[in-house]
């Protein structure tokens, strides 16, 4: 049941994804229009990236603060497409069901509380709690194929988030859009971030193809091959 997980990201040439620095050399829009390209039905981002573009200003603060513990899933209701965020300990505030259209699905731990879960359900919101400390990605997204129905899932960072999926063999496609520029500033995060695994090296990836957008901007697909 599991949906097929397509990392979607620009990156300069250096690879670092400060999409506000790459805007000069990258032009709007190649992102988003190569994005729809890939037809998913749904797209997932990490916290940081959620709390920085599109959830409220003003985090989420509790109440009780006392950890809801393993709860069932909330399907508010079925959509042609979803957002998603992944946030362990429901800290995200949101006002709104959808993100540009997109119905929203919130991915917390057993660390979120439980007014947190009550006003994702007061605001028509859906969301899966799976993880005691951290979030289990491979339970959730093998619920976002059941429940939702999701086939191809978009994964968009940032960094740390698809670091966390790559960790976990769940990444099945790259999709890079390569800008002519270097960022090169220590600290901004990398396509993929802060893995710990000891692997001996690189995670390899297949060429499955190149093409040359506006801007001299490069759009490589890769396929992630399985160890
Ligand atoms: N160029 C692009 O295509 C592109 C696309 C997206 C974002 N960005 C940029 O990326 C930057 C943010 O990237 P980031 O790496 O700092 O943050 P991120 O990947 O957006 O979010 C990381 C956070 O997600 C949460 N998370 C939950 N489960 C996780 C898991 N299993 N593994 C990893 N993280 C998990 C953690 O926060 P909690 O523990 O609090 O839950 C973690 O700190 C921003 O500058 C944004 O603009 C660029």
């Amino acid at each position: 049941m599991r949906p097929c997980i397509i990392c979607h990201m620009l990156s300069s040439a250096d690879g670092r994804i400060d999409g506000a620095a790459l805007e000069a050399v990258s032009g709007r829009g190649l992102y988003e229009a190569a994005g729809g390209k890939l037809q998913g039905d749904a797209w997932i981002c990490g916290r940081t990236t959620m709390q920085l573009h599109f959830a409220d200003q003003e985090p989420f603060v509790s109440a009780s603060n006392i950890p809801a513990g393993p709860r069932p899933i909330h399907v508010a209701r079925q959509a042609g497409s979803y957002a998603v965020s992944v946030d362990t300990r429901g800290t995200l505030r949101w006002s709104k069901s959808e993100i540009d259209g997109d119905h929203l699905i919130c991915v917390v731990s057993e660390q979120a509380p439980e007014d947190y879960l009550a006003m994702l359900r007061e605001r028509g919101i859906s969301y899966i709690v799976r993880g005691g400390a951290s979030v289990d990605l491979p339970a959730a997204v093998e619920l976002l194929g059941r429940h939702f129905g999701i086939r191809r899932l978009l994964l968009e960072g940032g960094g740390r988030i698809n670091g966390g999926f790559l960790e976990q063999g769940l990444v099945d496609e790259v999709s890079l859009l390569l800008a002519p520029g270097i960022d090169g500033r220590q600290g901004v995060p990398a396509v993929f971030d802060g893995m710990t695994s000891t692997r001996n090296g690189a995670v390899p990836l297949r060429l499955k193809s190149v093409e040359r957008l506006e801007h001299g901007v490069l759009w490589i697909r890769y396929e992630v091959v399985r160890g």
